[in-house]
């Protein structure tokens, strides 16, 4: 069913991975083994696992005497599937390994790419598809499964995963322990130099010692949100939540790994302005999380979901203005992207036959996702929706499901409560048509509003001194930027620099979209500011719009590979996939 992974759970389910491993800097490898408790309904059939990147020394069985077995041809995107000749008594798998450079899930690095310059770092990313370039295991979310693990490091390096934390052993090994079925692109782990501030009872920050206490700051409302997101749709899960703050390297923005939130640094703005995405995050502890995409054709399941939930803990917490100005530019930003997007990613339930499921990733999923619940709950009412909502999570708990899935709980559990509204509902437009249904609720912001009068003056005189500003927030400054950014140039830019700072801005989406600006207009003053930022900063989301921009003239291009060539190795692997197919650089 799932197209991304070789494995046959039908037959051969892994149910359990018991990790014992080791964490080399100097090698840049992690090794030791992972024992693969077996569900065998079939007890003819193989094992078949999903690998790629990974040197596999040898394969026990149950009586630890060694197993046949066999790493198949590489798929570019999926990788090998590993094939384990079982004998009938075997119950579990014995794998040693360790990982090697292709092993993309994980980014090392050196001192100096650290906030501290201290010491060196290590963290994985799982989502997609890239857990199996770190662990042998059964690759697919639909296939979910518990996990204990030890772990070495170097001494005086802190250690985390997502899971519970089981205190550390007499050699200094962290233990962890995940006993809720996860999806296996949740396994997650970090090691460097951290330190740990509480926030209340069950939340907390890593971070590295110089960050730590602004993070602290950034996220102290982490308890109010989940306390809002559980008054929503029910108990928090999984015991604690905390966040971890990376190095500026992060490919993403943030990434739900349960019990500890993977963050970049560039979240932190000093004002709190950014934490929608701790509300993101925190969200898909129930959307993703708890009711899994079953493939990652269903990944609006998924994001969808969480942008919509997200958008809802930032209304209890910082009201209806606050969430609908957000709303109202993830809206503006979908459809400049749309326009770009060929009708086939712009399709919810996305046919990814042939290509690599990070290749459907956009805004689509994200926001033409949420606006589809927010239409439904437009239609039946909040109430209705909320009570449907919660039972959706309650009856999913810890299970992946499919959008056919999703559409007959919808049907029977909503729409059969009332025909006539369910008929203002065009399921299969909104689910498997390109482009955006005419339906699509359009969040109005009145601060927003007032920004566009502001946007008008600046057309008519261009005098930043004829603008009132006063008081604008984050969300405003980026919907203004917007709005002007095609009239200006770069001595307008010079003039509304001098009067706004936007260059030395540290809020780091006033700061893309500012440099994304500067690009176009040939605003050179912002030049020694981009190439700090393209040489720092890894998120793919702010980088990738940037070196489009750059490639767009000739002298563009050539500075953007410049910066790339001295960038590059800095990047994490998910970044370069990216970044290299806009700069057209030939695959290692
Ligand atoms: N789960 C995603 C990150 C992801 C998606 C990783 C697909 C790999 C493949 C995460 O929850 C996310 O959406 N992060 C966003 C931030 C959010 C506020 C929209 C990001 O990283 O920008
Ligand atoms: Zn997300």
């Amino acid at each position: 069913m799932d197209i991304h992974s070789h494995c046959d759970p039908e037959h051969v389910r892994v149910t359990h991975a018991s990790l014992d491993l080791e964490i080399d800097h100097a090698k840049k490898e992690i090794r030791g083994a992972v024992v693969l408790s077996l569900d065998r309904r079939d007890h003819e059939s193989p094992l078949i696992l999903d690998a790629k990147g990974l040197a596999i020394e040898s394969v026990t069985g149950s009586d630890g005497s060694v197993r046949l077995w066999q790493l198949g041809p590489e798929d570019k995107n999926i990788g090998s599937a590993l094939t384990i000749e079982l004998v009938w008594a075997d119950t579990s798998v014995r794998l040693a390994y360790h990982t090697t450079s292709r092993s993309d899930a994980l980014q090392w690095l050196d001192p100096d790419q650290t906030a501290d310059h201290a010491a060196p770092f290590l963290f994985t990313q799982g989502e997609s598809i890239f857990t199996r370039t770190w662990i042998p295991l059964q690759d697919s979310p639909g296939v979910r499964i518990t996990y204990d693990a030890r772990v070495r490091g170097p001494a005086g390096q802190t250690i985390v995963m997502s899971a519970e934390q089981a205190g550390q052993a007499t050699d200094g090994a962290f233990r962890f322990r995940m006993d809720r079925p996860i999806p296996p692109y949740l396994i997650a782990l970090a090691c460097g130099r951290l330190e740990f501030r509480k926030i209340s009872e069950r939340c907390g920050v890593y971070a590295e010692p110089s960050v730590v206490d602004m993070a602290r700051e950034e996220f102290a409302d982490t308890e109010k949100m989940v306390q809002a997101a559980e008054s929503l749709f029910g108990p928090y899960r999984w015991g604690r939540y905390d966040l971890i703050v990376l190095p500026p390297s992060f490919p993403f923005g943030g990434m739900e790994n349960p019990c500890l939130t993977f963050a970049t640094p560039t979240v932190l703005a000093g004002d709190r302005s950014l934490v929608s995405l701790v509300a993101h995050e925190l969200a898909h502890s129930w959307s993703g999380n708890l009711v899994t995409n079953a493939t990652w054709s269903d990944f609006w399941l998924n994001e969808g979901f969480t942008v919509y939930f997200e958008g809802r803990i930032m209304e209890k917490i910082y009201g209806a203005e606050r969430a609908r100005m957000e709303a109202q530019i993830e809206l503006a930003d979908l459809e400049r992207e749309m326009k770009e997007l060929a009708p086939r990613d712009q399709i919810l339930h996305i046919d990814l036959k042939g290509r690599h499921p990070d290749d459907g990733f956009s805004g689509v999923p994200y926001v033409k996702g949420a606006l589809l619940l927010q239409r439904i709950e437009e239609v039946f009412g909040r109430g209705r929706f909320d009570r449907f909502l919660r039972s959706y999570f309650d009856t999913h708990a810890f299970r992946s499901i499919t959008t056919d899935q999703f559409v007959s709980y919808l049907r029977g559990e909503l729409f059969a409560q009332d025909g006539a509204l369910a008929a203002q509902i065009d399921l299969l437009e909104w689910l498997g048509r390109p482009g955006l249904p005419a339906d699509a609720p359009r969040a109005e912001s009145k601060a927003l509003a007032e920004v566009d009068r502001q946007i008008e003056r600046w057309k008519a005189s261009k005098v930043p001194a004829d603008l009132e500003t006063r008081g604008w927030v984050t969300q405003q400054w980026l919907h203004f930027l917007e709005g002007v950014s095609g009239t200006l140039d770069a001595e307008s830019m010079a003039n509304l620099d001098d009067a706004f700072h936007f260059t030395k801005t540290g809020n780091s989406e006033v700061l893309d979209l500012w440099l994304r600006i500067a690009i176009t207009h040939r605003y050179a003053a912002a030049d020694a500011r981009l190439e700090e930022f393209l040489m720092t900063v890894g998120r793919r989301k702010y980088l990738e719009p940037l070196y489009k921009e750059l490639v767009k003239s000739d002298a563009g291009r050539a500075r953007a590979n410049a910066i790339y060539a001295k960038a590059r190795p800095r990047y994490h692997a998910l970044t370069t996939a990216t970044i290299d197919e806009i700069l057209n650089v030939e695959k290692k």
